[in-house]
């Protein structure tokens, strides 16, 4: 079975039990100041998982794009990657634990669906957690066991940490891996119970741990089922809400792979036209285990790049801007460690778009080719200053003293050679993005003899070091309890329409939105403008902004399909694929938008005087504006 086979039977699955069928949302949240980028599957829902209406009903699936950077250290093993798709089924608050786990087993052994082996499935359960108050999952166990028994099988409970016996089949598992979320610092989260294929059924009974089990990558983890009841708040407390949804999240690359009979994910459709550029490319092979982690970094963490330019990010020093930056330069660095001598980025780049562009036409916009290429020419430069950086050290009187006295004679390096290297390799890194092994190696073609260790253990002294530092100064962003957090941020999205309304009235009917960003302090706003606006002009949007908040106007939500929110005025996003019905906002006299929500319930409840605190070009033919209510 292809992705694109596994992609279109999971949603027609939903759709036979139900569920209408969302777009996936772009890889960066909006207006949801605690993520830098969509993680999971759920997370563009966390308002209707909290209780807004979703316009489609209670039942929804999808496949989403999601971007997770934590993992990038493991990205190269057999299953971790930065950029996935995520099949996903929600209920919200319709049904829960029976129908989400029996659906579950239906489509992953029935034969007219995946026809996995049943045999092969292993699953785990909430073992409980006293601290947090929530019990053991005896509901879903119980479920489970009915599934197995369906085939004839007895399943067997294995509890917490204890090793697999002859009949284990459900695996009960603590909060580190069976209560899953919230997605940022706060919001919907619950308990959990995943499900894992055998990927080595000749080896016979399973040996160990579950835990073990996994890290030997025997077991593949490829669909969790979340039973999301409580929502997480600022203070850590873990309050009952007052909906009981299912989120289910199931690795469309890992279960691409199983149905292939693969054990890995760079294996299947979705990455092999890639390496096989990369192949092309480096004059390596696959097959050669030195070239397969650098090969398959490259893959990633280029397609990754591409989905996030595809959204509006540019390569920059700080949050998404940043995270974009690394992923590109960490893949030319592999290319080079391949051998690759040109500019290949782009080239790795088209054959991603020919694998996921039919699916997500975002990703063949040209600029993402230019953005890439650019980078990748910028990094040449700094890559070339962090060089002449490392000779100028060595060639610098103290160290051509090293290299006088040690380097010729007796090779090994003075005691404070370890200091310096360190110091030296952490300013490459920081200014210069060279990656340790990067200046090691550089230092180690002076042929001297060092502490490699030593060198290391002071260098991530300095990383944390400065972690730490940067840790404290993005605490502000946070700040306040999330209901305050999410009351202003509300406000401020029913502002941000007000002030779209009023830049169309004062600059023309040309302008539409571009981009925006809100958390609970401001509003950054992209639309498109030629010019930049006079004080007057600037004023007359703050006037109409005002005006609304002062007559304290009912806010509308009303529920329609794209063509007659159109028809009816409504603005849109221009090529933004919605479902087929949308809720469009209307403020009367005002401003009338396709949007999700929430929003205020009248625009009194807006709170504060709107004031635009910069406006400022944002890239050609497009304008910023940050703003705030004071
Ligand atoms: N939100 C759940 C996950 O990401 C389904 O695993």
């Amino acid at each position: 079975m292809t992705a694109n086979e596994l992609r279109k039977k999971y949603l027609e699955f939903f759709q036979s039990k139900g569920h209408a069928v969302i777009p996936s949302a772009p890889v960066l949240p909006e207006n949801d100041p605690t993520v830098l980028f969509t993680t999971a599957g759920m997370h563009p829902l966390v308002p209707y998982l909290m209780g807004e209406k979703h316009p489609l009903g209670k039942r929804l699936a999808d496949a989403q794009k999601c971007i997770r950077t934590g993992d990038i250290d493991d990205v190269g093993d057999n299953r971790h990657l930065t950029f996935f798709e995520m099949l996903g089924n929600w209920s919200l608050g319709d049904y829960f634990k029976r129908e989400a786990i029996e659906w579950s087993w239906e489509f992953m052994t029935d034969s007219k669906w995946l026809g996995l082996d049943p045999k092969r499935i292993f699953v785990t359960v909430f073992a409980g957690d006293k601290e947090a108050g929530v019990d053991r999952d005896n509901d879903s166990i119980e479920i489970w066991k009915e599934q197995y028994k369906k085939i004839g099988m007895e399943a067997g409970v294995c509890e917490l940490d204890k090793k697999a016996e002859k009949n284990s089949r459900i695996f009960l598992l603590g909060k580190e891996d069976n209560f899953w979320g919230p997605a940022g610092e706060t919001g919907p989260c619950g308990p959990c119970t995943e499900m894992f294929y055998d990927v080595w059924p000749e080896e016979g009974e399973l040996q160990g741990t579950h835990d073990e089990l996994v890290k030997q990558f025997r077991l593949m983890e490829i669909w969790n089922d979340v039973f999301m009841e409580f929502n997480k708040s600022a203070e850590g407390k873990f309050e009952k809400m007052a909906q009981q949804n299912v989120d289910t999240g199931m690795g469309l690359e890992r279960t691409v792979t199983v149905l292939s009979g693969k054990e890995n994910v760079f294996d299947t459709d979705l990455f092999l036209p890639i390496i096989q550029e990369v192949e092309k490319l480096s004059g390596k092979s696959y097959q050669d285990e030195e070239y397969k982690k650098p090969m398959r970094i490259v893959a990633d963490h280029i397609k990754a790049a591409v989905f996030i330019i595809a959204d509006g990010v540019e390569p920059s020093n700080v949050q998404r801007g940043y995270v974009l930056r690394r992923l590109i330069r960490r893949a030319v660095r592999q290319g080079h460690v391949l051998g690759i001598k040109e500019n290949f980025t782009t080239k790795i780049a088209k054959v991603v778009q020919k694998i996921y562009g039919a699916v997500y036409p975002e990703i063949l916009r040209e600029n993402i080719l230019n953005v890439l290429e650019e980078e990748e020419n910028k990094f040449a430069k700094t890559l070339a200053s962090g060089l002449l950086k490392i000779e100028k050290y060595l060639s610098n009187p103290e160290g051509n003293f090293i290299y006088r006295k040690f380097g010729n004679e007796t090779q090994q390096a003075p005691s404070y050679f370890n200091t310096d290297a360190a110091e030296l390799s952490f300013d490459l890194y920081q200014t210069n993005g060279f990656p340790l092994e990067m200046s090691l190696e550089e230092l180690k073609k002076t042929g001297i003899t060092f502490d490699e260790e030593k060198i290391k253990e002071k260098f991530n002294e300095k990383l944390k070091q400065h972690q730490e530092l940067s840790r404290t100064a993005s605490a502000g962003m946070f700040k306040g309890g999330l209901a305050d957090t999410m009351e202003k941020t509300t406000a401020l999205h029913t502002t941000a329409h007000l002030m779209l309304a009023g830049l169309r009235k004062v600059l023309g009917e040309g302008v539409h939105q571009k981009g925006s960003n809100i958390n609970g302090e401001r509003i950054r706003f992209d639309f498109s403008y030629g010019e930049k606006m006079t004080d007057d002009q600037k004023k007359a949007v703050e006037d109409y902004v005002n005006a609304a908040i002062k007559e304290n106007v009912k806010v509308i939500m009303s529920e329609m399909t794209p063509e007659e929110a159109r028809e009816a005025g409504a603005e849109g996003e221009f090529g933004h694929k919605y479902g087929e019905l949308v809720k469009v906002y209307e403020i009367p006299g005002f401003s009338k938008e396709i949007c999700g929500g929430p929003h205020v319930k009248n625009t009194g409840d807006i709170k504060g005087v709107f004031k635009i605190a910069k406006e400022e070009s944002s890239s050609a033919g497009v304008r910023r504006i940050k703003a705030t209510l004071v």
